[in-house]
């Protein structure tokens, strides 16, 4: 059996420390057998641009390509800020997904008992929280043509970008919604603005159809974004998934995030069209950022990290209990008060980036003996 590719990618910021601890958990995973994966590294990002003038080499995006599945930490810092578009770090990320093919992003957001009093919302509205948002990954006005900034004739500036999808692009995506919703509680969530803009009435109409034709069994309802971001926060248990494009989808999981308490909880999975071999783009970051104030320091939450790659087991290798076993690790740890300073509590004393590491790899280890 030749062995599985995994793909790590350090990027900036504190990607390099928080993928030191997850290197531990893939070393854990491999050293009990439990996996057997080849795990090679790549640049990504302003570390790239620095080495090689780019954020993502075409060599980077092949080896991504012919992975298994890739997991990257994070890119951007305020340093590579004042690069053209084309040079900066976001790009990078932007190529490697529109390379790999991954349309579909997956966010959980997903309260730990342990860490309801996180949350600046009240405990109540939160416990038990558990949201999937589906976001359109590689389409939108992320992608969209016409875009730039011109000087026009009498000597003004004018930003132009385009919001665009066509009906292949929200099917695909509105697919792994249905799909996700029936896994769960069976309800699905669309949102848009069709009250203001085309793109999101041809978006109502083909999830409708979609619907009426292949999920009627779904509870499918519509709703417009700046009601769903108002909703989130008012009463955020109504949804089980929630689908929309790009942009909206990004506003919406950033907010999401923060019902959890902390952006250094959040794994999230984005995943590709399954070709007729039976294989799938798997690409896996966690959500929060370079957080380039604290880089260096020694003291960011490597959990969404480690649970991205706990996604990856469920989502591209098919090992449920691996990744199970991973949430638990996770939860348990969290359970015997060790913090990072992110979601740190009253009398607790926050641990460092490497001491959660490696509490997570003991819990791995107390857990199967
Ligand atoms: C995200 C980020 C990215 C995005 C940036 C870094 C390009 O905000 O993954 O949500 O907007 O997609
Ligand atoms: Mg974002």
């Amino acid at each position: 059996m030749t062995k599985k590719k995994v793909l790590l990618l350090p990027g900036d910021g504190i990607g390099p420390e928080i993928t030191a601890e997850v290197r531990k958990v893939m070393a854990w995973f491999n050293s009990t057998g439990r996996t057997s994966f080849e795990i090679t590294e790549d640049l990504i990002g302003g570390i790239s641009y620095d080495t090689h003038g780019t954020p993502l080499t075409d060599a980077a995006l092949k080896r991504a390509q012919e992975s298994d599945a890739v997991l990257m930490a994070s890119v951007g810092g305020v340093k590579w800020d004042v690069l053209p578009f084309k040079d900066r770090p976001e790009r990078g990320l932007l190529a490697l997904r529109k390379g790999l093919g991954v349309f579909a992003n997956l966010r959980p957001a997903l309260v730990f008992d342990v860490l309801a009093n996180a949350s600046t919302l009240k405990p109540e509205v939160v416990q038990g929280l558990d949201i999937m948002i589906v976001r359109e990954l590689l389409g939108g006005v992320y992608f969209g043509e016409p875009r730039g900034i011109e000087t026009l004739p009498d000597g003004q500036r004018r930003g132009v970008n385009t919001q665009v999808y066509t009906t292949s692009e929200i099917q695909r995506v509105a697919r792994v919604a249905f799909e996700l919703a029936r896994k769960r509680k069976n309800k699905l969530c669309s949102v848009e603005k069709a009250n203001v803009m085309e793109s999101g009435v041809l978006w109502r109409e083909e999830v409708t159809k979609l619907h009426a034709a292949e999920y009627k069994d779904v509870e499918l309802v519509h709703m417009y974004a700046d009601n769903c971001a108002m909703q989130l926060v008012r009463n955020p248990k109504q949804f089980d998934v929630i689908v929309s494009d790009n942009l909206f989808g990004d506003l919406l999981s950033d907010l999401a995030s923060m019902l959890p308490g902390s952006l250094g909880m959040l794994p999230s999975a984005s995943l590709g069209l399954r070709d007729a071999s039976g294989r799938q783009a798997g690409f896996y970051e966690p959500i929060h950022g370079s957080a380039p104030d604290i880089a260096g320091k020694g003291i960011a939450n490597p959990l969404a990290m480690i649970l991205s790659y706990g996604m990856m087991l469920r989502y591209s290798f098919d090992m449920a209990a691996n990744a199970d076993l991973i949430e638990k690790a996770v939860q348990n740890v969290l359970r015997a008060g060790v913090r990072t300073g992110d979601i740190v509590e009253k009398g607790q004393t926050p641990v460092s980036t490497a001491v959660m590491g490696d509490a997570v790899v003991k819990e791995l280890t107390s857990l199967t003996i």
